[in-house]
């Protein structure tokens, strides 16, 4: 799968023919000046929680290019009031069919509220089944006992894993949580953007190492191919 990293949480993931977005924040992150919102392709938005360094930028692309966006209900009230009315609403432990594969949300340890502070529902991580292979976005959460739960569920080709501590895990729990994912190839998110999330990335890609996983951190605006 093609996965091009627009930074902190944001990837745009090709799926099928499908594109699809996570969490875009971009406009309002200062390490992702490079990045052209406008030439983002996106069929699909999937929006983990309501925070803004998660949803900055939903709108936007959504009215542009018409994806679906698919997010917890409480957000998908809040977008439709924003004109965004192409939504499909889900809550942890669902599954749905789409086109390109199925999604399902799991729980992540985490709050979630919208930008202007209207109550966001729960945070959740998603798990893409597809015929190319199977990945978790983890979205901002805590390392979870639960976790394991997901590595029962299915094989992990690769997940999306916050690593910047202080909001979320840091690169030490992050290690665990891909042993309880049962999955090697770790995707890096939700660090550097600001003081609070610096992390040191040689350091953090030894740590994988010596725990015999790998933690793939992407330049900003770099795509990347990842097999399954
Ligand atoms: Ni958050
Ligand atoms: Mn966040």
């Amino acid at each position: 799968m093609n996965i091009t990293y627009y930074g902190h949480s944001c990837f745009g993931v090709e799926v099928n023919g499908s594109h699809l977005l996570f969490d875009p924040f971009i406009t309002p992150n200062k390490l992702a000046e490079g990045i052209d919102i406008t030439g983002i392709k996106a069929d699909y938005i999937l929006v983990s929680h309501g925070h803004e360094d998660h949803i900055a930028d939903a709108v936007a692309i959504a009215e542009r290019t018409g994806a679906k966006v698919v997010c917890a209900f409480e957000i998908l009230a809040w977008l439709n009031k924003k004109g965004i009315v192409n939504t499909h609403p889900m809550n942890i432990g669902g599954k749905w069919k789409f086109d390109f594969g199925n999604v399902k949300c799991v729980a992540a340890a985490h709050s979630s509220s919208l930008p202007d502070g209207t109550y966001g529902g729960n945070a959740m991580g998603f798990i893409i089944e597809s015929k190319e292979g199977n990945f978790y976005f983890a979205g901002d959460t805590a390392l979870t006992y639960d976790m394991k739960l997901i590595g029962n569920y299915r094989t992990i080709d690769f997940a999306f894993l916050p690593v910047g501590d202080n909001f979320t895990m840091g690169v030490d729990n992050a290690i665990i949580a891909a042993e309880f994912i049962n999955c090697r190839k770790i995707i890096g998110m939700h660090y550097d953007t600001n003081e609070m999330i610096k992390i040191d990335k040689k350091d953090a890609v030894r740590k994988f190492e010596n725990a015999g996983n790998e933690l793939i951190l992407f330049d900003i605006g770099e795509t990347k191919k990842i097999t399954a």
